[in-house]
């Protein structure tokens, strides 16, 4: 038992038989949760649960979460393809409980699992506690039988979870394992920390007191928990590799992009195989949960995953598009865990398709353009800003990806010296605009779409969907309240209502909001894009 696959069915199977209701993966787009980017944790579906707004029929339950960190608060898009273990999309294994049973039974759970069922050596095993919470250290001693000198005390937040400023949140423990001297690196809390000797694979959430301002901290009257396995982490573990791309999941997709390449990753090119294996899997999933690639929001963060991964097609010498010839080899990996690939399976091929499609049409322009003004820079140079925006521009490579590619010769890119290019840019079409005739009867819609960016569509998708009122327009200007009985506009940053448009009428529905608001939608209008 150590594939991913197995650790995954282990994982929900143990929970399930001690009475965990297995409950299906959220979409990376939060429904309930309009101020997140893409789901970031197997908690996010259960956060109204927590609070108490949202009740279900189970108070215990087991999810492989899937997660994409690239955009947004928590970013490892960098990072991917040149370190270990970053991954923009990742599974959360999780065991929760809504107000059922709390420290003692969550603790002893995870030491089952880990030390029986896995099979982990007690010896190798150790973990941190928040400074001030002695249940829970305590409780390791009682259960785990650890000294004192495994359980370390950590003062910072990093062992205190919060949802956010205000909401539920507590104390945590996190397990780690020692992988052995030959890894440099050093226990939780000590300089060497950053190494990866020591690698935390799962973190315990006690949820015990609710944030209700930032100075008001009340215990919740049914604490509950929370915890987080990062299944890649685990199966490093459990297959005794140092690296999650040489874990059997990521060697199967290398493996289909060698033979699709007609050439396996070599020192040099390891990296470029990395990061179109996992590109492939937050693109894919992306696309299966309704997000498809845009120049706005959740659509331009699949875009820049999608047009890195391309660039790495193209450094391994790939003459056609490449992308779409590996999605039968991620739903062959995946399909079974999660059957929404394999019903988007056509629809992932296509848009990757379509995608590189497009992209070639300038990479290789692009490219030229980076070497050429490239060539005379050395490591600690900056890059022109304006050229970067020009590549942005008019060669469609988004800022992250001209970074990467000037990554490898520790060449950095002028930021400052691309924002201004990009004001300057929009300057010129707001001057465009001011003359245009539609300007006049819709002029309050430019500032608007300016400072909120586009509403986003989640339509495809849902019929329902939390989203957060970003203005209101009364008779073409700008208001801060509607009374009841007034007529008005309201524009909303993300949206399952159609906007009227190539002939199909827009949708109608109702608004419902804190303390009982309605608001009867009898149009929905797209403006300015
Ligand atoms: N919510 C916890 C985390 O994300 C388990 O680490």
């Amino acid at each position: 038992m150590s594939g991913v696959n197995e650790i995954r069915s282990t994982f929900l199977n143990f929970f399930a038989e001690n009475d965990h209701e297995i409950v299906s993966s959220s979409p990376l787009v939060p429904r309930n949760d309009p101020t997140l980017m893409f789901t970031n944790a197997g908690m996010v579906q259960f956060k109204n649960v927590f609070t108490g707004v949202e009740k279900r029929p189970y108070q215990r339950a087991t999810t492989s979460q899937k997660c994409v960190r690239a955009g947004g608060k928590h970013n490892d898009l960098d990072n991917v393809g040149y370190t270990a273990r970053h991954l923009t999309f990742f599974e959360m294994l999780g065991n929760f409980s809504f107000g059922d049973y709390f420290k003692e039974r969550a603790i002893e759970l995870a030491w089952t699992l880990i030390t029986r069922d896995f099979g982990l050596k007690k010896d190798k095993l150790l973990v941190t506690v928040y400074h001030t919470d002695d249940d829970a250290a305590a409780l390791w001693k009682k259960i785990a039988g650890f000294s004192d000198d495994r359980i370390i005390r950590i003062p910072t937040s990093d062992n205190f979870w919060a949802m956010g400023d205000t909401g539920p949140c507590g104390p945590c423990s996190e397990i780690f394992i020692d992988r052995g001297e030959h890894i440099w690196g050093g226990p939780p809390g000590s300089p060497e920390e950053d190494g990866d000797r020591f690698l935390e694979f799962w973190n315990l959430v006690f949820m015990q007191f609710e944030q209700v301002t930032k100075e008001d901290r009340q215990p919740l009257p049914r604490p509950s928990i929370d915890t987080g396995m990062g299944l890649e982490r685990m199966a490093c573990i459990m297959q005794g590799v140092d690296s999650v791309f040489e874990t059997d999941l990521f060697r199967n997709l290398i493996d289909a992009t060698a033979s699709a390449l007609g050439s396996g990753p070599q020192e040099q090119t390891v990296a470029s195989f990395r990061v179109i294996a996992d590109h492939l899997r937050s693109s894919a999933f992306l696309v299966a949960d309704g997000v498809l690639p845009s120049n706005e929001g959740r659509g331009y963060v699949l875009r820049r995953i999608m047009r890195r991964a391309m660039r790495h097609a193209q450094l391994l010498g790939a003459k056609e598009p490449l992308m779409h010839r590996l999605v039968w080899a991620l739903v062959r990996e995946m399909g079974q865990a999660y059957p929404e690939l394999v019903r988007a399976e056509r629809l992932i091929e296509e848009t990757l398709r379509l995608e590189e499609s497009r992209f070639r049409k300038t990479l290789a322009r692009g490219l030229a353009i980076l070497d050429e003004k490239s060539a005379s820079l050395k490591k600690g140079d900056m890059f022109d800003g304006d050229v970067a925006f020009t590549l942005y521009d008019t060669y469609g490579f988004p800022l992250d990806l001209t970074q990467d590619a000037l990554k490898s010769r520790g060449i950095g890119v002028d930021q400052a010296s691309f924002s201004d290019a990009m004001e300057r840019q929009r300057e010129k079409a707001r001057a465009s605009w001011a003359g245009s005739g539609e300007a006049a009867s819709e002029a309050i819609w430019f500032p608007l779409r300016e400072r909120l960016g586009a509403t986003e569509f989640l339509g495809y998708e849902t019929e329902s969907a939390e989203g957060v009122v970003a203005a209101l327009v009364k008779d073409g200007k700008e208001v801060d309240s509607l009374k009841a009985g007034e007529q008005g506009a309201i524009v909303l940053n993300q949206t399952p209502f159609y906007g009227e448009s190539g002939g199909q009428v827009g949708d109608t529905g109702v608004l419902l909001g804190e303390g009982g608001v309605k608001f009867r939608v009898t149009d929905t209008q797209k403006k300015v894009g």
